[in-house]
């Protein structure tokens, strides 16, 4: 069954009303109700509004012998309408959610498009990389970053905690992986390279002392990345300044450092060995050609607001 119909199930709800909307209010039914539209089981088979289930209780309760114990009847129906009503408000509230499809629907996470050809950053990225890279590295990345996403919903609403857990490292592995490649190929550009203007450039003095000094800096840390990771360039809210760091595997940087990303720059094999095979400098030298300093300094301005 559906997440949203089970949400919606009778069993569920605070009191299983299940008061639909655009049906009449539910009504009492004094005497008379018997167990008609009562369902069996009680809680069960209530799904087409509150007022014959109410109606059959107060029914079955209130059998009006005379005057006194009808008008007592009443009382005691009315007050048990109260009851009702506000389980029945209870649960509609509850199952309004799921019906708007805010709790009951999830988006799935989808491959951006690049802003450029595969081609468009040659010579110092291929057309091979780039096209395997996007749209088989970061496509897997965000296929599984879907499917962990499922079961960690399905693990949610068991309240199985142990499954949450194990579900944890492949949610940071591949919600990393997708969130690292989405910026980085914004951080590329055909018309890249150079130096940045303004005030991330003056950022860069303050905190480096001079923009051949961060990109060495940078280079250095990215190239010495053991095994797969990242070179990042980062803003510290806290200290109102530039960092550099490196990550290992796809861990993303704001979500392990704090520190929020500006550039990044992707050192695992997949990224430069069809073309640089080994020597990851060289492609450390190349890849400066194409940074697209305008959309770091869009991401510096947007972080600092
Ligand atoms: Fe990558």
């Amino acid at each position: 069954m559906p997440q949203f119909l089970r949400l919606l199930s009778p069993e569920r709800g605070c009191g299983a009303v299940g008061q639909s909307p655009g049906l009449p209010p539910p009504r009492p039914r004094i005497g008379n109700g018997g167990n008609r539209g009562r369902g069996r089981g009680g809680r069960r088979g209530r799904s087409h509004g509150g007022g014959y289930v109410l109606g059959a209780r107060l029914g079955t309760r209130v059998q009006p012998d005379g005057p006194s114990s009808s008008a007592a009847g009443i009382l005691r129906a009315q007050r048990a309408a109260i009851t009702m009503l506000c389980r029945a408000a209870c649960s509609s509230s509850r199952n309004l959610v799921p019906a708007l499809g805010v709790l009951g629907s999830r988006q799935k996470h989808t491959l951006p498009d690049l802003p450029y050809d595969y081609g468009a950053l040659e010579p110092h990225i291929n057309a091979q990389i780039m096209q395997l890279h996007h749209s088989k590295h970061h496509a897997a990345y965000v296929n599984n970053l879907n499917v962990v996403e499922e079961k960690y919903q399905e693990a949610l609403k068991k309240g199985d905690v142990t499954a949450q857990v194990a579900l944890q490292p492949a949610l940071k592995f591949n919600g990393g992986g997708h969130i690292n490649h989405s910026i980085f190929w914004t951080n590329l550009s055909p018309n890249g390279g150079g130096e940045p203007k303004g005030e991330l450039l003056e950022a860069i003095k303050r905190d480096f002392g001079s923009f051949e000094k961060f990109k060495e800096k940078l280079t250095a840390v990215s190239v010495g990345v053991q095994g797969s990771g990242w070179g990042w360039l980062g803003f510290n809210k806290e200290q109102g300044r530039l960092q550099i760091a490196a990550c290992s595997n796809q861990d993303p940087l704001q979500g392990t450092t704090g520190l929020v990303p500006l550039l990044g720059i992707d050192v695992w094999e997949h990224a430069y060995y069809l073309q640089y095979k080994n020597v990851r400098p060289d492609y450390l030298k190349a890849i400066w050609n194409v940074i697209n300093w305008e959309n770091v300094t869009e991401r510096y301005a947007a972080c600092k607001k």
